[in-house]
């Protein structure tokens, strides 16, 4: 994988030092937190954008057939799913996507179970839209993060609570749920009539020889699922992405369908078009590649903690570009932890606390860059604690 030179010169959020400043106390730290990677694009990609930029003007675009069969054929080929694309409704994102159905869904005051630790964006949607959050933690055991599943019942069979939002593969701890997994949680949700709003943006990144399962594939038992997903992660376009949501019950999408309608929110950006169209046509190689360099980082994170006996402990991620580091045997305070890592390594991680206090003593690693930057890293953290 080529990384990308100019990244230095863009103005990325994730390298924005008044950011870097407010959140880890210096703007002269190395950002390996936020979910975007420091490769550069699929050439294929940048020649497509490139073209259209070259071809005259923006005018108003719709998505031509070739879109949707380009973007059916890479659903068919990667996850042998049918997409019907009368089913499909698109957003600008899926935090939009999820702030509706949340609105429209449910009511004020209603229960949205989460299982924390998880990306925190799913907390602040549903405080923003006045519903309560309701836990289902996820457990670790020998090493791998389990569902609850007897707790799961018990928040489910409460008629206040509504809505499920399951993260499958599951950002920060890198699970991917299995089928098993997937057929007792919709079992439960079945039995107690919870809706599921399955957030799959991290589906392309599966590592180490697991395989992605979506809930889609069970839509005949439970069709009160909602898939939210985009491929802004996969090919490194959250600058220019928007995501897609899938629908298979026929009221839940003319419903949605007319809310979508209402805020003009699946207008079509040129670019986003294109570059999708291309990532679905030609982007499999690159994913490879991709996913070749992120299981090699992973590795040399491993490698170097069990080298140097570190009590830093890491939780072998399934999917995602991310690793999920447990710092319990190191430190019994989170605020000690944050700081002494982040300012005497230098590295930038995003503290597990933010992900909810099931994250506490936890740190995660954005590992989509060189190889030799993640051996650096990790060495600084060790160094950092002895
Ligand atoms: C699980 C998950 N969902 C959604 C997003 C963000 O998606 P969007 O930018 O489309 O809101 C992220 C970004 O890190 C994520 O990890």
């Amino acid at each position: 994988m080529n990384l990308d030179k100019k990244l230095d010169s863009l103005p990325l959020t994730k390298s924005n030092p008044s950011t870097l400043l407010s959140l880890f106390g210096s703007s002269e730290i190395s950002a390996m937190w936020v979910a975007d990677m420091d490769f550069e694009i699929d050439k294929s990609i940048q020649d497509s954008l490139i073209s259209r930029i070259n071809n005259s003007g923006f005018a108003y675009e719709y998505k031509p057939e070739s879109f949707f069969n380009a973007q059916k054929k890479w659903y068919q080929n990667q996850y042998k799913l049918d997409l019907n694309q009368e089913q499909i409704l698109y957003s600008p994102s899926i935090t939009t996507s999820i702030a509706i159905i949340l609105d429209v869904f449910t009511n004020e005051g209603d229960g949205i179970i989460i299982q924390p630790p998880v990306f925190m964006e799913f907390r602040e949607v549903i405080r923003n839209t006045k519903r309560k959050i309701i836990k289902n933690s996820l457990v670790l055991e020998n090493g791998r993060y389990k569902i609850d599943f007897i707790d799961l019942e018990k928040k489910a069979q409460e008629a206040k609570n509504k809505i499920l939002i399951l993260c499958n593969p599951h950002n920060p701890v890198g699970r991917v749920w299995s089928k098993d997994e997937l057929l007792t949680l919709i079992s439960i949700c079945k039995k107690n009539n919870i809706l599921i709003i399955s957030d799959e943006i991290h589906k392309d990144i599966m590592l180490f020889d697991h395989k992605f399962e979506s809930v889609l594939q069970f839509k005949d038992i439970w069709d009160q699922i909602i898939v939210c997903t985009s491929e802004a992660k996969t090919f490194n376009l959250c600058g220019i992405s928007d995501s897609m949501v899938i629908i298979p019950n026929n009221n839940n999408f003319n419903f949605l369908k007319k809310i979508f309608n209402k805020y003009n929110l699946g207008r079509t950006n040129a670019l986003t078009r294109v570059a999708l169209e291309t990532a679905y046509e030609n982007g499999e190689n690159w994913l490879k590649d991709l996913i070749r360099t992120i299981q090699c980082n992973v590795n040399i994170v491993e490698q170097e903690l069990e080298s140097s006996k570190s009590k830093i402990k890491l939780i072998r991620p399934e999917g995602t570009y991310q690793v999920w580091l447990d710092f319990r045997g190191v430190f019994e305070d989170t605020k000690e932890m944050f700081s002494q890592i982040t300012l005497k390594s230098g590295i930038a991680l995003n503290a597990g606390h933010w992900y909810g206090r099931e994250g506490a003593l936890f740190m995660r690693m954005n590992i989509a860059t060189s190889t030799e930057k993640v051996k650096y890293a990790i060495t600084q953290i060790i160094n950092s604690i002895e």
